[in-house]
């Protein structure tokens, strides 16, 4: 239900395929780590609608692990503060509980920009969404948009293990990575 109300936020930049691979990952970390359910689960589905509010040619500023510098940072910090305000409202239509809409678009509007999470599930929300790149459709895909080489994104990923906060994470990633590094033939 809640995918289906995220999608036509998550299709401006392709993000749909990003967010179900980032909720697979949500649910493997809620059943090794415990933590929140109610928070986590909507925090993860709804955490990048806000890049529907930036148009395309500003989307390929914003992120990626050439992106930098103060426009880089505006940008992101758009779809941030645009998704908790997204995710707040389409929470409220299905009636969800405020106290736990408060914490989830919290945790939504600074889940990129944020270095020091407050809570299980916010560290859970951060964690999903990195593991995404360490999956094989999530690093093909950003290869392709960021326009980098597959061993130059295998060393941001192993830089990117430092990261990760919770300990299932890390242990998915690095066993991602070495599939990853095994398909591109550096192992
Ligand atoms: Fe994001
Ligand atoms: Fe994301």
């Amino acid at each position: 239900m809640l995918f289906r109300l995220a999608e036509p936020y998550l299709s401006v930049r392709n993000d749909l395929l990003h967010t179900q691979v980032a909720h697979q990952y949500c649910l493997r970390l809620l059943s090794a780590e415990g933590g929140d359910q109610r928070i986590v689960e909507p925090a993860v589905i709804l955490h990048d609608v806000g890049w529907s509010k930036l148009p395309p040619e500003q989307l390929k500023i914003a992120f990626g692990i050439r992106a930098g510098g103060p426009e880089a940072r505006r940008l992101n910090r758009i779809h941030e503060v645009e998704g908790a305000v997204i995710a707040g409202r389409l929470l409220q239509t299905l009636n969800y509980d405020p106290g736990l809409i408060e914490q989830i678009t919290e945790m939504i509007e600074r889940h990129d920009s944020g270095k020091h999470p407050e809570s299980l599930e916010e560290k859970m929300l951060k964690d999903a969404d990195k593991l995404w790149r360490y999956s094989g459709v999530g690093f093909r895909q950003e290869v392709e948009r960021q326009g980098v080489g597959r061993h130059e994104m295998v060393r941001f990923l192993e830089r990117l293990l430092s990261a990760l906060f919770t300990p299932t994470a890390l242990l998915l990633a690095e066993e991602e990575l070495k599939t990853r590094a095994r398909e591109i033939g550096t192992t």
